[in-house]
């Protein structure tokens, strides 16, 4: 039988333990496990970077929930990401990512990836025929997106890119992370991989750094598992326990932060202050009918260029106060950021270097009336 997100946000891989009957996962806050006999470990657990309960909870739950087979919980988002890459790529490989894209992603194929012979080109991923050009064929190994995008909120159709990408035999992993599994299910459009920081809306309280791996294909399930193990940059079981605990209300926190972001969208489209407002909700975005064909409604993060430039983008950052001045996003409390300063500040001087008068808002779950009075002051 088949169940609604909702359902298997709360029993996915939860069944209520067979000891004791817990309804939580219990933390199985251990390294070893102790062997009923040499090489026969009890149910498989040996050692707790191949295998733990706790994170086999999380792991078989994001695999329900991304719509796959297998599921891996990883440190962060960036130790998901090069496991990942250290599994599908070998130097003399290239792959396509995004022109514009969270900075951490970009410097790890810049300075880390790059310095082991693994060749990248940036392309725009809302332009289809832009990637397909940027694909050099029997090389390129992974065609790399974000939709939306990370701070542009560019929308890349996930469909047209998965055809183009297994056209040249390369594989589409998608960093899902800005939408979250409830908005958006890549495998259900093609995608091989997804890649999430589940630090952002996944985890959803701003406590725990994490990432995860989705993917249908047993095969690679197998493959990136053991290089999982191999390489080692596991989610700690209690890391995974509020992960778990997170996931649990994905779905009411994902419509709460739709309905305050579509609020404060209409606030700001039109605002005196404020130049664009970058949104894949608004009808006048460029990719807004890709992402009401592929999402379920358009998220909770929104960019706007500030009307007075660069200074009046920091100065707006500065004085919010509902809104925290922080990085990361996807939490219950709104956060507000300057992408060229912050989040971004290592993708200066590059194709993916953002506008400087380019605001980032993470819309939280709080009274929505609270904080257009907070961007109201911090507008100026
Ligand atoms: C879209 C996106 N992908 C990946 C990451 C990296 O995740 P982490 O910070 O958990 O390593 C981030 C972090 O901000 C992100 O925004």
């Amino acid at each position: 039988m088949t169940h609604g997100f909702e359902t298997l946000a709360i029993h996915a891989g939860q069944d209520p333990e067979a000891r004791t009957g817990a309804v939580i996962p219990p933390i199985y806050q251990t390294s070893t496990y102790a062997q009923d006999a040499v090489g026969a470990p009890r149910l498989g657990y040996e050692y707790s970077r191949s295998g733990n309960p706790t994170r086999d909870a999380l792991q078989e739950c994001l695999a329900a929930l991304e719509a796959g087979q297998v599921g891996l919980a990883f440190a962060s988002g960036l130790a998901a990401e090069d496991t990942l890459l250290r599994t599908v790529c070998g130097p003399g490989d290239h792959v396509v990512i995004p022109d514009d894209a969270y900075g951490g992603t970009y410097r790890l194929f810049a300075k880390v990836a790059e310095r082991w012979g693994l060749a990248y080109t940036p392309a725009k991923v809302s332009d289809t025929d832009a990637v397909r050009a940027a694909i050099r064929p029997g090389v390129t190994k992974v065609v790399w997106v974000e939709t939306p995008t990370n701070p542009l909120l560019g929308i890349a159709d996930l469909a047209a890119l998965a055809a183009v990408a297994h056209d040249a035999g390369a594989l589409l992993v998608v960093d899902n992370t800005f939408a979250s599994p409830y908005l958006q299910q890549p495998i259900t459009l093609g995608a091989d991989v997804v890649v999430h920081s589940t630090t952002k809306y996944v985890g959803g309280h701003s406590d725990v750094v994490g990432g995860a791996l989705v993917t249908a294909d047993a095969d690679l399930g197998e493959r990136l598992r053991y290089h999982q193990n191999a390489m080692g940059a596991v989610n700690g079981p209690f890391d995974a326990w509020l992960t778990l605990r997170g996931i649990k209300t994905l779905g009411v926190r994902m419509d709460r932060h739709c309905d305050n972001a579509e609020r404060i969208v209409a606030y700001l489209d039109g605002h005196a202050k404020v130049g664009q407002v970058l949104y894949p909700g608004l009808p006048t975005h460029p990719g807004h009918e890709v992402a009401a064909k592929q999402m379920r409604r358009f998220g909770g993060m929104i960019s706007f260029r500030a009307a007075g430039g660069e200074e009046h983008a920091v100065e707006i950052c500065n004085r919010a106060r509902l809104f925290v001045l922080a990085e990361s996003l996807g939490g219950v409390e709104s956060l507000i950021e300057h992408p060229g300063r912050m989040t971004h500040a290592s993708a200066a001087g590059s194709p993916l270097e953002v506008p400087s008068d380019l605001v980032r808002l993470s819309v939280g779950i709080e009274t929505v009336e609270d904080l257009l009075a907070d961007l109201e002051q911090a507008l100026g």
